[in-house]
Protein backbone atom coordinates (compact mmCIF):
# COMPACT_ATOMS: atom_id res chain seq x y z
CA UNK A 1 0.00 0.00 0.00
CA UNK A 2 1.40 3.22 -1.21
CA UNK A 3 2.45 5.15 2.55
CA UNK A 4 0.29 8.36 2.75
CA UNK A 5 3.24 11.02 3.10
CA UNK A 6 1.15 13.60 4.45
CA UNK A 7 -0.29 11.63 7.27
CA UNK A 8 3.38 10.90 8.60
CA UNK A 9 4.65 14.21 8.00
CA UNK A 10 0.90 15.15 9.65
CA UNK A 11 -0.44 12.61 11.88
CA UNK A 12 -4.19 14.20 12.40
CA UNK A 13 -4.32 13.51 9.07
CA UNK A 14 -4.38 9.54 9.64
CA UNK A 15 -6.79 10.09 12.81
CA UNK A 16 -10.18 7.88 12.35
CA UNK A 17 -12.89 8.21 14.51
CA UNK A 18 -15.94 5.72 13.90
CA UNK A 19 -19.43 5.27 15.76
CA UNK A 20 -22.39 3.63 13.66
CA UNK A 21 -22.59 5.10 10.34
CA UNK A 22 -20.75 8.02 11.41
CA UNK A 23 -16.99 8.57 10.43
CA UNK A 24 -14.71 11.21 11.79
CA UNK A 25 -11.51 12.73 10.25
CA UNK A 26 -9.44 15.32 9.41
CA UNK A 27 -10.95 16.97 5.98
CA UNK A 28 -8.37 17.14 2.77
CA UNK A 29 -8.87 20.31 0.27
CA UNK A 30 -11.50 18.42 -1.91
CA UNK A 31 -13.22 17.99 1.82
CA UNK A 32 -13.29 21.12 2.33
CA UNK A 33 -14.13 22.37 -0.77
CA UNK A 34 -17.42 20.29 -0.61
CA UNK A 35 -17.99 20.89 3.00
CA UNK A 36 -17.79 24.87 1.93
CA UNK A 37 -20.82 24.63 -0.71
CA UNK A 38 -22.90 22.11 1.51
CA UNK A 39 -22.17 24.69 4.26
CA UNK A 40 -23.39 27.38 1.96
CA UNK A 41 -26.30 25.76 1.04
CA UNK A 42 -27.76 25.61 4.59
CA UNK A 43 -26.99 25.43 8.34
CA UNK A 44 -30.42 27.23 9.39
CA UNK A 45 -33.43 29.24 8.79
CA UNK A 46 -32.13 33.20 7.72
CA UNK A 47 -33.94 33.78 10.70
CA UNK A 48 -31.97 32.02 13.13
CA UNK A 49 -28.38 32.31 14.45
CA UNK A 50 -26.72 29.42 16.04
CA UNK A 51 -22.83 30.75 16.07
CA UNK A 52 -21.22 33.26 18.18
CA UNK A 53 -19.81 34.73 14.97
CA UNK A 54 -22.24 35.22 12.04
CA UNK A 55 -20.24 33.39 9.61
CA UNK A 56 -23.16 32.03 7.93
CA UNK A 57 -24.33 35.29 6.31
CA UNK A 58 -21.69 35.62 4.37
CA UNK A 59 -22.75 34.84 0.52
CA UNK A 60 -21.12 32.86 -1.91
CA UNK A 61 -18.03 33.36 -3.72
CA UNK A 62 -16.77 34.59 -0.31
CA UNK A 63 -18.49 32.37 1.75
CA UNK A 64 -16.77 29.42 0.17
CA UNK A 65 -13.15 31.05 0.72
CA UNK A 66 -13.99 32.32 4.31
CA UNK A 67 -14.97 28.59 5.15
CA UNK A 68 -11.98 27.19 3.50
CA UNK A 69 -9.81 29.94 5.50
CA UNK A 70 -11.08 28.81 8.49
CA UNK A 71 -10.46 25.91 8.64
CA UNK A 72 -6.79 26.24 7.09
CA UNK A 73 -6.45 29.11 9.86
CA UNK A 74 -6.87 25.89 12.69
CA UNK A 75 -4.21 23.97 10.71
CA UNK A 76 -1.46 26.29 10.56
CA UNK A 77 -2.15 28.05 13.99
CA UNK A 78 -1.76 24.36 15.28
CA UNK A 79 -0.04 24.37 18.54
CA UNK A 80 -0.12 21.34 21.60
CA UNK A 81 -0.84 23.71 24.08
CA UNK A 82 -3.83 25.36 21.42
CA UNK A 83 -5.61 23.34 19.21
CA UNK A 84 -9.08 23.21 16.93
CA UNK A 85 -9.45 19.81 15.47
CA UNK A 86 -11.93 20.46 13.15
CA UNK A 87 -13.50 16.87 11.71
CA UNK A 88 -15.23 16.62 9.03
CA UNK A 89 -18.38 13.92 9.91
CA UNK A 90 -19.02 11.27 7.13
CA UNK A 91 -22.46 9.31 7.58
CA UNK A 92 -22.81 6.48 5.43
CA UNK A 93 -20.04 7.36 3.34
CA UNK A 94 -21.57 11.39 2.28
CA UNK A 95 -20.06 14.01 4.02
CA UNK A 96 -22.70 16.21 5.88
CA UNK A 97 -21.20 18.31 8.35
CA UNK A 98 -18.19 19.49 10.55
CA UNK A 99 -17.54 18.35 14.23
CA UNK A 100 -14.89 20.74 16.38
CA UNK A 101 -13.19 19.36 19.30
CA UNK A 102 -10.59 22.42 20.17
CA UNK A 103 -8.30 22.91 23.92
CA UNK A 104 -6.10 25.06 25.69
CA UNK A 105 -3.32 23.69 27.75
CA UNK A 106 -4.62 20.45 27.47
CA UNK A 107 -1.85 18.61 29.20
CA UNK A 108 -2.32 20.80 32.32
CA UNK A 109 -6.07 21.61 32.66
CA UNK A 110 -7.73 18.77 30.74
CA UNK A 111 -11.03 20.02 29.36
CA UNK A 112 -11.95 20.50 26.03
CA UNK A 113 -14.58 22.02 24.50
CA UNK A 114 -17.05 21.00 21.51
CA UNK A 115 -18.52 22.84 18.37
CA UNK A 116 -20.33 21.22 15.55
CA UNK A 117 -22.87 21.98 12.87
CA UNK A 118 -24.43 19.42 9.84
CA UNK A 119 -26.03 20.60 6.40
CA UNK A 120 -29.82 20.84 7.31
CA UNK A 121 -31.38 18.21 5.54
CA UNK A 122 -29.01 15.99 7.35
CA UNK A 123 -30.35 17.29 10.95
CA UNK A 124 -32.34 15.41 12.90
CA UNK A 125 -31.57 11.98 12.24
CA UNK A 126 -29.14 11.37 15.65
CA UNK A 127 -25.87 12.14 13.59
CA UNK A 128 -25.59 15.33 15.65
CA UNK A 129 -25.47 13.28 18.80
CA UNK A 130 -23.40 10.02 17.65
CA UNK A 131 -20.77 12.58 16.81
CA UNK A 132 -20.51 14.09 19.94
CA UNK A 133 -20.12 10.85 21.21
CA UNK A 134 -17.26 10.37 18.70
CA UNK A 135 -15.38 13.27 20.06
CA UNK A 136 -16.28 12.74 23.77
CA UNK A 137 -14.76 9.30 23.34
CA UNK A 138 -11.76 10.37 21.97
CA UNK A 139 -11.43 12.95 24.55
CA UNK A 140 -11.93 10.82 27.60
CA UNK A 141 -10.94 7.23 27.00
CA UNK A 142 -8.13 8.08 24.73
CA UNK A 143 -7.10 11.11 25.60
CA UNK A 144 -7.60 11.28 29.42
CA UNK A 145 -10.02 14.31 29.51
CA UNK A 146 -11.08 15.30 33.13
CA UNK A 147 -14.08 17.62 31.22
CA UNK A 148 -15.76 18.30 27.88
CA UNK A 149 -17.36 22.10 27.72
CA UNK A 150 -20.28 23.08 25.30
CA UNK A 151 -22.61 25.77 24.79
CA UNK A 152 -25.65 26.77 23.00
CA UNK A 153 -27.70 29.79 22.92
CA UNK A 154 -30.94 28.93 24.69
CA UNK A 155 -33.41 29.16 21.24
CA UNK A 156 -30.94 26.47 20.11
CA UNK A 157 -33.28 23.51 21.21
CA UNK A 158 -31.65 20.64 19.24
CA UNK A 159 -27.88 21.52 20.33
CA UNK A 160 -29.06 21.64 23.84
CA UNK A 161 -30.74 18.36 23.27
CA UNK A 162 -27.69 16.36 22.32
CA UNK A 163 -25.82 18.11 25.14
CA UNK A 164 -28.34 16.66 27.85
CA UNK A 165 -29.31 13.47 26.58
CA UNK A 166 -25.15 12.90 26.72
CA UNK A 167 -25.88 13.69 30.91
CA UNK A 168 -24.11 17.38 30.48
CA UNK A 169 -24.90 19.55 33.50
CA UNK A 170 -25.88 23.15 33.31
CA UNK A 171 -22.97 25.71 34.00
CA UNK A 172 -24.11 29.25 33.65
CA UNK A 173 -25.55 31.57 31.32
CA UNK A 174 -23.41 33.71 29.55
CA UNK A 175 -24.63 36.73 27.86
CA UNK A 176 -23.57 37.33 23.59
CA UNK A 177 -24.23 40.11 21.20
CA UNK A 178 -25.56 38.33 18.61
CA UNK A 179 -26.19 40.50 15.43
CA UNK A 180 -26.84 43.13 17.53
CA UNK A 181 -28.97 41.92 20.23
CA UNK A 182 -27.88 40.61 23.65
CA UNK A 183 -28.59 36.81 23.67
CA UNK A 184 -28.30 34.28 26.35
CA UNK A 185 -25.85 31.29 25.77
CA UNK A 186 -26.05 27.84 28.55
CA UNK A 187 -22.69 26.60 28.83
CA UNK A 188 -22.94 23.13 29.52
CA UNK A 189 -20.23 20.65 31.18
CA UNK A 190 -19.92 17.25 31.26
CA UNK A 191 -17.74 15.54 33.66
CA UNK A 192 -15.14 11.76 33.21
CA UNK A 193 -17.62 10.96 36.01
CA UNK A 194 -21.00 11.44 34.12
CA UNK A 195 -19.42 10.37 31.28
CA UNK A 196 -18.65 7.17 32.75
CA UNK A 197 -21.97 6.92 34.48
CA UNK A 198 -23.71 5.43 31.71
CA UNK A 199 -23.04 3.23 28.72
CA UNK A 200 -22.36 5.11 25.27
CA UNK A 201 -22.16 3.38 21.75
CA UNK A 202 -19.30 2.07 21.01
CA UNK A 203 -16.50 4.49 19.06
CA UNK A 204 -13.54 3.33 17.16
CA UNK A 205 -10.58 5.21 17.13
CA UNK A 206 -7.75 4.82 14.64
CA UNK A 207 -4.20 6.58 14.83
CA UNK A 208 -4.57 8.70 18.26
CA UNK A 209 -1.16 7.27 19.19
CA UNK A 210 0.79 9.09 16.79
CA UNK A 211 -0.94 12.12 17.07
CA UNK A 212 -0.68 12.36 20.98
CA UNK A 213 2.20 14.86 21.10
CA UNK A 214 0.70 17.34 18.64
CA UNK A 215 -2.76 16.97 21.52
CA UNK A 216 -0.27 17.71 24.50
CA UNK A 217 -1.40 14.43 25.62
CA UNK A 218 1.31 12.62 25.21
C1 LIG B 1 -27.06 20.98 16.60
C2 LIG B 1 -26.91 19.88 15.56
C3 LIG B 1 -25.43 19.63 15.27
C4 LIG B 1 -27.53 18.59 16.18
O1 LIG B 1 -27.44 17.54 15.22
P1 LIG B 1 -28.72 16.65 14.89
O2 LIG B 1 -28.27 15.53 14.04
O3 LIG B 1 -29.80 17.52 14.37
O4 LIG B 1 -29.08 16.12 16.36
P2 LIG B 1 -29.76 14.73 16.77
O5 LIG B 1 -30.72 14.32 15.73
O6 LIG B 1 -28.70 13.77 17.17
O7 LIG B 1 -30.49 15.18 18.11
C5 LIG B 1 -31.29 16.35 18.13
C6 LIG B 1 -32.15 16.33 19.36
O8 LIG B 1 -32.78 17.60 19.47
C7 LIG B 1 -34.13 17.42 19.63
N1 LIG B 1 -34.79 18.59 19.06
C8 LIG B 1 -34.67 19.07 17.82
N2 LIG B 1 -35.45 20.15 17.66
C9 LIG B 1 -36.06 20.36 18.83
C10 LIG B 1 -37.00 21.31 19.30
N3 LIG B 1 -37.43 22.29 18.50
N4 LIG B 1 -37.41 21.23 20.59
C11 LIG B 1 -36.96 20.25 21.38
N5 LIG B 1 -36.05 19.30 20.99
C12 LIG B 1 -35.64 19.37 19.74
C13 LIG B 1 -34.45 16.16 18.90
O9 LIG B 1 -35.66 15.61 19.33
C14 LIG B 1 -33.24 15.30 19.26
O10 LIG B 1 -33.37 14.76 20.55
P3 LIG B 1 -33.83 13.21 20.76
O11 LIG B 1 -32.84 12.36 20.05
O12 LIG B 1 -33.81 13.04 22.24
O13 LIG B 1 -35.20 13.12 20.14
C15 LIG B 1 -27.66 20.20 14.26
O14 LIG B 1 -29.03 20.29 14.51
C16 LIG B 1 -27.17 21.48 13.58
O15 LIG B 1 -26.24 21.46 12.83
N6 LIG B 1 -27.84 22.63 13.87
C17 LIG B 1 -27.47 23.91 13.25
C18 LIG B 1 -26.10 24.36 13.70
C19 LIG B 1 -25.97 24.40 15.20
O16 LIG B 1 -26.91 24.71 15.89
N7 LIG B 1 -24.77 24.07 15.69
C20 LIG B 1 -24.50 24.08 17.11
C21 LIG B 1 -24.19 25.46 17.56
S1 LIG B 1 -24.03 25.49 19.35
Amino acid sequence: MAMDRLAQIWPLFGLRLRCGPVELHLPRDDDLAALADLAAAGIHPPEQMPFYAAWTREQPPGFQRSFIRHHWGSRSRWAPDQWSLDLAVRRDGDLVGVQSVEARAFAVRRVADTGSWLGMAHQGRGTGTLMRVAVLALAFDHLGARAATSGAFLDNPASLAVSRKLGYRDNGVIVHDREGVATREQLLVLSAEDWRAVARPAVEVEGVEDCRALLGAA
